[in-house]
């Protein structure tokens, strides 16, 4: 497994293995891995020839007060982890690599960045599509993965590479959670033992709508107060934003019909959790 830190030696090898005629498959991460991001890796192995993993805590996705201090890092066990996967390259470029002095550019997607994650993070998809169009520069790769943890991330990327042409086939990967349903994230790692046990309030809160769903109740109105409801029975779990939302569009709805997103953020402690369900009726 290769670790390469350049720009120059990425874009390099990857026009060699394209010029080799194999296919890239890209995984961009920022590190302290698990097994979310390792079934991203497991499903790019699928359809690539050559597997390439981005290590890079964005400062540009993180707002004033926000994590990035604080972001969990440990190179040496996501290099062990990736070379037990048989993955092919890590790029882990320097902040100063990716950002030089007096760097000024940005990728604007508006619209689908102006709610959820983006009304209460602002800066915050400015910085994710900004830094993904400079890693697709830097891997050109032919597909690239992403998790539907993230499922704004995924309609705003997916939005982004079909507007600005870029050529490259964005897959979507579904959520891996623990055995008791939270979704593995990163963050994790910052609950206490206590409130771990309650972040569990998130993925029962979207079972029990979905459940509700399922037995004919449409009303967007109702499932956001069940969602609520459920969250808040935990004293600790402040609402960030519960949304129902068309899938493809992320507009309001008011009657579910279609492929539409339950999602919530909410905030326990000091640690941001999210998650989301997509139903279809
Ligand atoms: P990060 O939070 O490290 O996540 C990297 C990828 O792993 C994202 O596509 C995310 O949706 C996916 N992922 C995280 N937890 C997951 C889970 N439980 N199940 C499935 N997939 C999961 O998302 C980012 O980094 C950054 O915004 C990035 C795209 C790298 C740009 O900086």
């Amino acid at each position: 497994m290769k670790i390469i830190n350049s720009i120059h030696d990425m874009q390099t090898f990857s026009q060699q293995q394209k010029s080799d005629g194999k296919k890239i498959g890209f995984v961009p991460t920022m590190g302290f891995l698990h097994k979310g991001h390792l079934s991203l890796v497991e499903e790019a192995k699928k359809r690539n020839e050559i597997v390439v993993v981005s290590i890079f805590v964005n400062p540009t996705q993180f707002g004033e007060g926000e994590d990035f201090d604080i972001y969990p890092k440990d190179f040496e066990r996501d290099k062990e982890m990736l070379e037990n996967m048989e993955v092919d390259v890590i790029f882990y470029p320097t902040v100063d690599e990716i950002y030089p002095k007096s760097y000024n550019t940005y990728v604007d997607v508006y619209g689908v960045t102006d709610k959820l994650c983006g009304a209460s993070r602002p800066g915050h998809f400015r910085g994710v599509t900004t830094v993904v169009s400079k890693l697709f520069n830097c891997v050109l790769p032919d597909n690239a993965y992403f998790g539907l943890k993230d499922a704004q991330q995924v309609v705003v990327i997916s939005k982004m590479a079909r507007e600005l042409h870029f050529p490259v086939n964005i897959v979507p990967c579904p959520i891996v959670r623990e055995s008791d349903g939270l979704a593995l994230s990163s963050r994790n790692v910052n609950l206490t033992k206590e409130q771990r046990e309650h972040a569990t309030v998130l993925y029962k809160s979207l079972k029990k709508a979905e459940e509700m769903i399922e037995d004919g109740c449409l009303d967007a109105n109702q499932i956001k107060q069940v969602l609520k409801d459920e969250i808040t029975t935990y004293q600790e779990a402040r609402l960030d934003y519960i949304e129902v939302v068309d899938f493809d569009t992320l507009e309001d709805v008011k009657t579910i019909q279609g492929k539409t997103l339950l999602a919530l953020a909410v905030k326990i402690g000091k640690v941001r959790l999210i998650d989301n369900l997509i139903v279809e009726v």
